[in-house]
């Protein structure tokens, strides 16, 4: 799973929001790989359960912690209790996120709001939840966000805007929490394949094959894809990296503004 022979981050802690799938569950997995301890949040029990025991069965250290991200008062809780448990958390991975295709007038205004409030209330959350708790100085957040930041996506304008919201939202935090050693920075993925983002997105084998026609490099990015360059951001390597965006996308973002399809 990782390129590295030691394990990099023996001894730390790391909280990943929307760890029980998906590029999330990527992170988690190539974190515990380099010896973190992980605490997973997710809404559904039963899926933090199996990530948790995936990671485990790797050999690594996981636990699950049952929050939405759009309620504070949960994640204070769960945040609580990962540094009683574990100490000083080293390490938060804000992933949680919701997409479904549609256009504005298909979409209802708590569709609308179903996305912003995971996107940019649960990032907030998290991070505000979380400050208390992490180690000042080392502490590194990173956020998932997307090209769709700063890239118009027909189809996407729920999307568009949360991601355009967390970008800055995270920048943000790096002008306030920069001078406490907290580094927040953010990681934009192309189409990951084997994602409940792709499989809304491109449900279809002529949908998968249009959307590798966007990438220049001719292909899905995997989990690891994601998982390397956020393992780069959490470590010494990524040292002097703050308030920026990392595009992992394969070069899609240089196509440009599109239609869906
Ligand atoms: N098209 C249009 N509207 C949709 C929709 C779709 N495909 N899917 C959901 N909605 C609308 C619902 O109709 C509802 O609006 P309404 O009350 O006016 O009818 C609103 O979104 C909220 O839906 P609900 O299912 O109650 O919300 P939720 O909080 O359980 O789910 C979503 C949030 C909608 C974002 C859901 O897609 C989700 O949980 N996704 C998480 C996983 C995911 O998307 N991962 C990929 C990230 S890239």
């Amino acid at each position: 799973m990782s390129v590295f022979r030691e394990q990099i981050l023996a001894g730390r802690v790391a909280f990943v929001t929307g760890g029980s799938s998906g590029i999330g569950l990527g992170i988690a997995k190539m974190l515990a790989s380099q010896g973190a301890r992980v605490m997973i949040n997710g809404r559904n029990e039963e899926k933090l359960a199996a990530a948790v025991k995936e990671i485990e069965d790797l050999g690594g250290t996981a636990t699950g912690a049952a929050a939405d991200v759009r309620n504070y008062d949960a994640m204070a809780a769960a945040l609580a209790g990962c540094r009683a448990k574990w100490g000083e958390i080293d390490i938060l991975i804000c992933g949680a996120a919701g997409n479904f295709p549609a256009p504005v007038t298909g979409m209802s205004a708590n569709g609308f709001k179903a996305v912003m409030d995971i996107d940019v209330l649960g990032t907030f959350n998290a991070c505000r939840a979380a400050h208390e708790h992490l180690r000042a100085p080392g502490a590194s957040i990173v956020a998932i966000s997307a090209n769709h930041a700063s890239v118009a996506y027909a189809w996407q304008a729920h999307v568009c805007a949360a991601k355009a919201g967390v970008e800055r939202l995270l920048q943000v935090l790096a002008l306030e929490w920069g001078p406490q050693g907290i580094r927040c920075n953010l990681v934009n993925p192309g189409p990951i394949d084997d994602t409940e983002g792709m499989r809304r997105l491109a449900p279809t084998e002529e949908a998968r094959a249009a959307a590798v026609r966007t990438v220049p490099l001719g292909r899905f990015g995997t989990k690891d894809d994601i998982a390397n360059l956020v393992l780069f951001l959490c470590s010494e390597a990524g040292a002097f990296c703050n308030g920026a965006v990392f595009v992992c996308d394969g070069g899609q973002a240089l196509m440009g503004a599109r239609a869906l399809g």
